[in-house]
C-alpha cells in the first residue's frame, strides 16, 4: 500500500509522515530530501541540474546519502533550501528524480512524502492526504525547528510556497481524490490518528 502525503512547507509532512509510517509499519520515503540533495551536488558541480539529478546515487533511509556521503544534515541548510526550490522547478530534474521515486516505491508498503506524490509520482496510492496549515503557523514551526526569525522564516517561505504553487511543471496542489487535512491546532498524535483511519477504511 501507499499513503501519499502533500503538502506545502511547515504543514507538519514530515514529522506526521514519519511517525505515521512508525504505527503503520510502513517504510517512510521523504521526497524533499531528493530535492534536497541534488541542490547540494548542483552547489557543489558543474553541470546543467537535470543531469546532475540523473547521475546522482541518492539514497534516503534514516540518513540521507549522496553519492556515499552522509549529507543529512547539509540538505537542511536554508541556502540548500532554496537553492531545492528552484531545482525542482526543472523540468528534467523532476523527471529524473521521479523515475528514481517510482522505482523505490514499487515494491512494500510507503508513506511517501512530498508535494506531488499523489497527483504525479503515485497517482494510484490507495490513501492520499494534502495536509496544510495556516501560513503563521507553519513560519512558526519551521522557526521553531530550524532556528531564525519567525518573520524572515515567514517572508521565504511566502517565496517559495507562490514558486512551488507556479511552476508549469507539477505545481503543489491536492490530487483528485485528496482528503485535506488542515493540521493547525492539532497535535501529531491527533492528524496521525485521522490517517490511520484513512488506512483502515482503503483496507477493507
Ligand atoms: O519538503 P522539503 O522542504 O524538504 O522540499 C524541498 C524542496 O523540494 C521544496 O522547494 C519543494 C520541493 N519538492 C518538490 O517540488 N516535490 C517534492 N515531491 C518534494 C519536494
Amino acid at each position: 500500500m501507499i499513503v501519499a502525503i502533500d503538502g506545502p512547507a511547515g504543514a507538519g509532512k514530515s514529522t506526521v509522515a514519519r511517525a505515521l509510517a512508525a504505527a503503520l509499519g510502513f517504510t517512510y520515503l521523504d521526497s524533499g530530501a531528493m530535492y534536497r540533495s541534488v541542490a547540494l551536488a548542483v552547489r557543489e558541480r558543474d553541470g546543467r541540474p537535470a543531469e546532475v539529478a540523473r547521475a546522482a546515487d541518492i539514497g534516503v533511509g534514516d540518513r540521507v546519502v549522496l553519492d556515499g556521503r552522509d549529507v543529512t544534515e547539509a540538505i537542511r541548510a536554508p541556502e540548500v533550501s532554496e537553492v531545492a526550490s528552484r531545482v525542482a522547478a526543472d523540468p528534467g530534474v523532476r523527471e529524473a528524480l521521479v523515475a528514481k521515486q517510482r522505482a523505490l516505491l514499487q515494491d512494500g508498503d510507503y508513506v511517501a512524502e512530498g508535494r506531488d506524490i499523489g497527483t504525479v509520482v503515485a497517482p494510484d496510492a490507495e490513501v492520499k492526504v494534502f495536509l496544510t496549515a495556516s501560513p503563521k503557523e507553519r513560519a512558526r514551526r519551521r522557526a521553531a525547528e530550524l532556528g531564525g526569525d519567525p518573520g524572515t522564516v515567514l517572508a521565504d517561505q511566502t517565496l517559495r510556497d507562490e514558486r512551488d504553487r507556479s511552476r508549469a511543471h507539477s505545481p503543489l496542489e491536492a490530487a483528485p481524490g485528496a482528503v485535506e487535512l488542515d493540521t493547525t491546532g492539532l497535535s501529531v498524535d491527533q492528524v496521525v490518528a485521522r490517517i490511520v483511519e484513512l488506512v483502515e477504511a482503503a483496507r477493507r
